[in-house]
């Protein structure tokens, strides 16, 4: 008998067992495996764009295609959107019914499993609810909503009949330039295993042996490593030493395993040298070995081929198929062709790829599919998802907006605003629903988003709708060239906004980028644009409080116009309702509580995380010789104001000394001092203050966010065990060292030592 790690949840709690059981599925599995031929098996491993089902004029499925790709070559799934743009649940249904109907054909019978990229909400579902990005999700500091907002998703793409979800994403932002920066949860290796955990449940349900018909499978990506290239372009080569892997950017694929996770994408791009996709040490040491995930790896869109084409590690299509497979991948991404499915068959025969590596990817999918009900339902009834799109599921999205948006400057309290007084409303990204929605967002590069938003309110709408039209002036000053590439704009009117605003009270500025994901999205520089940098400069000069919003995917730089803002909000991309949420935060109906998962860089060359070592902090040596550093960065991480205040007392630690196997208990009282009712988002940092490895200046270890009504107290408790003590050393072994610890929560420090 196989002894496994099963999982037990108490009460929303994730338990670890060791306990000695058989998947229910197993027996099942090993059943249809038995029955299978070689031919099947690969099928099962092939997964293909619908694009090449679909005739894309009159939107039918192609009989021939479904004829060679699910009867001769027996495709295990499909993924994607077609024609590139977001279709009705229905037509989402209908497609689904259609294709597994097909699948009855087979001999085997296996239904497919239909992949999409839902990372915020179902993407390519007209009237689904759109999310905030993750980036923003981040922001929140609140679980509940990340949860939630995953639940919503997969409740929704279930209405389509779509059980798979190439989501979360579970790269760490850590680099500014880099084009998927918004889609991660920020910087932070421990706020990103937090909502990793949260997201993936809320995708999944409670019992990931389990799916129902409300909940999908999740897919963590992209393992591992991807969001660190050297340039800071997509799909480029990183370097990143083994221990620094582990430390940061491990953390939240595992806290993934850990939490049921049923698959996993590779990362498209090297590792000091090595194509992810070709990396037994990766995919099968680590990920399936050590950290014992037992789902489904499945390859990035072409990363097969790549390794052949792009990459030259391979030296033919066929060899890089050998290699990915025997490297550890389980389901191919092909996604426009069946070569994988001929050159594996002939590299089985050949012996070059064993047929217990091919049985062991085919038990996977298997199992994913039995874990969903594929077998039994093989697609879902739209009719019985009525919450779809409803009121609950948008509020569900606003209030995550609403605790996402960030409030870095307040310059003499100008925000919130009063209602009474004339606006200007300018920038380009003021009347756009694309931009508030980000890149994934109704079509891949989200460039089809205003067909399908009309029923939203962009921010010039939302302030419109709040204090009347009137009261309201838009000029946009700078627009983004439509059809144009993401970082095409013109100038339309910046004299025109400045004249404006000589008769407003205030200017409301919205700027930042327009929408991209992946290579359309690389940058060659990270200041804003010139054009926008010049209207913020004029519109400041008239002397009115300009209140600055950013609705941008990264931190774009400002530093040549910011402190001439009255105010600083940083809005993200925070979808549909971002635009509402905003309004209400800048009159003051809802109470700021949004904290920057990032640090916001002052200049385009000081790219450094708040985790930094002391280094990037040195102060005015002894001697002639300055080694000063400029660590500088315009908003540090964590970094959030509210319009009330927040007095932090009473630190207490529960034991001066501890031993590995104690624990060391925190607690802090939290106090609104202020006049309004707010949130606050507690973190508490961990410093390791001498280590065998230079250690990080600090590190988050715990965050909660709670709600005070003016003069309410709080207090908040955290447990600081073994695991938020440790490190990576050198070895890349995870160890607490001896020595002295400092918690940092708010103002208040504490020390202790482990013994
Ligand atoms: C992206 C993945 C995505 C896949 C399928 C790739 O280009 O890197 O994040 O899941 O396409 O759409």
């Amino acid at each position: 008998m196989m002894k496994v790690f099963n999982k037990i949840y108490v009460s929303g709690v994730l338990f670890l067992a060791s306990l000695p059981v058989f998947s229910q599925h197993d027996s099942k599995v090993e059943a249809l495996l038995q029955k299978m031929t070689l031919e099947e098996k690969v099928g099962q491993m092939s997964q293909v764009t619908i694009d090449i089902f679909t005739d894309l004029k009159t939107y039918e499925l192609k009989d021939s295609m479904l004829r060679k790709g699910i009867l001769d070559y027996k495709i295990g799934s499909i993924l994607n959107t077609w024609d590139n743009v977001a279709h009705s649940k229905e037509a989402w249904s209908i497609l689904v019914r259609k294709l597994q109907m097909y699948t009855q054909k087979t001999r085997m019978k296996i239904p497919l499993v239909y992949g999409v990229d839902a990372i915020h909400g179902v993407t390519y579902t007209d009237k689904a609810t759109l999310f905030p990005q993750e980036i923003a999700m981040a922001a929140t500091f609140n679980r509940d909503l990340v949860h939630r907002g995953a639940e919503v998703c997969a409740y929704e793409a279930r209405a389509g009949s779509l059980p798979w979800n190439f989501s979360p994403v579970l790269d760490l932002g850590i680099d500014a330039r880099w084009p998927r920066f918004w889609e991660t949860f920020g910087e932070d290796p421990y706020l990103a295993s937090a909502m990793a955990t949260e997201m993936t449940k809320g995708y999944q349900g409670n019992d990931p042996n389990n799916i129902d018909k409300y909940h999908i499978a999740a897919c963590a990506k992209h393992f591992l490593g991807y969001s660190a290239p050297v340039s800071g372009k997509d799909r480029t080569p990183a370097i990143i030493s083994e221990n620094v892997l582990r430390e940061y950017h491990l953390p939240a694929f595992r806290a993934a395993v850990n939490t049921g996770i049923s698959s996993f994408m590779a990362n498209s791009g090297l590792i000091n040298g090595i194509p992810v996709h070709a990396s037994h040490y990766l995919l099968t040491d680590l990920l399936k070995t050590e950290l014992g995930f037992k789902g489904v790896i499945v390859t990035d869109w072409m990363d097969i081929e790549n390794l052949y084409k792009r990459d030259r590690v391979a030296t033919s299509s066929k060899d890089a198929v050998r290699m990915v497979v025997n490297a550890g991948i389980d389901m191919a991404m092909i996604p426009y062709n069946f070569e994988f499915c001929k050159n594996l068959i002939e590299l089985v025969k050949e012996g070059a790829v064993p047929m217990s590596r091919i049985d062991d990817a085919v038990r996977r999918i298997l199992k994913m599919k039995m874990e969903l009900n594929l077998f039994d339902h093989p697609y879902d009834n739209t009719k019985e998802y009525p919450l779809f799109g409803s009121k609950d599921f948008e509020k569900a999205s606003y209030n995550a907006a609403a605790e996402a948006i960030t409030l870095l400057k307040n310059t003499h309290n100008v925000l919130p605003l009063s209602r009474d007084k004339k606006v200007l409303v300018c920038g380009p990204n003021a009347n756009s629903m694309r931009t508030l929605n980000g890149g994934w967002s109704y079509s891949w590069q989200a460039e089809k988003t205003a067909k399908f938003t009309e029923q939203y309110n962009t921010i010039l709408e939302a302030i419109q709708n709040k204090i009347g039209k009137q009261n309201v002036n838009y000029v946009p000053g700078v627009s983004y060239v439509e059809g144009g590439k993401y970082w095409e704009e013109k100038e339309t009117g910046i004299a025109d906004a400045v004249e404006k605003a000589q008769k407003v009270d205030y200017v409301v500025l919205c700027v930042g980028e327009n929408t991209y994901t992946e290579k359309p999205g690389d940058l060659q520089d990270l200041s804003l644009s010139e054009f926008q940098i010049r209207l913020a400069t004029e519109l400041a000069a008239t002397g009115k409080p300009v209140i600055l919003v950013l609705n941008e995917g990264r931190p774009r730089i400002i530093s040549k116009f910011e402190n001439k803002m009255a105010a600083t909000v940083l809005a993200y991309l925070p979808g549909n309702f971002g635009g509402d949420a905003l309004a209400d935060i800048l009159f003051g109906d809802v109470n700021p509580s949004g904290k920057i998962p990032y640090t916001y860089p002052r200049y385009s060359h000081s790219l450094v995380n708040y985790w930094h070592k002391y280094s990037e902090e040195q102060v005015k040596a002894e001697g002639m010789y300055n080694y000063e550093s400029d660590y500088s960065p315009l908003y540090e991480f964590g970094s959030g104001l509210s319009y009330t205040t927040f007095k932090y007392t009473d630190l207490k630690l529960s034991k001066n000394e501890i031993s590995e196997d104690e624990n060391q208990q925190v607690s802090v009282t939290v106090t609104n001092t202020g006049n309004v009712s707010g949130k606050e988002s507690v973190l508490l940092y961990l410093s390791d203050l001498y280590a065998s490895l230079a250690p990080d200046m600090k590190r988050l270890k715990g965050f909660d966010k709670i709600n005070l009504q003016p003069g309410e107290s709080k207090t908040v408790t955290f447990i600081l065990s073994k695991k938020e003590l440790s490190f990576v050393n050198i070895d890349n072994k995870t160890i607490a060292e001896p020595g002295e610890f400092e918690v940092k929560v708010g103002d208040l420090k504490a020390r202790f030592l482990l013994k």
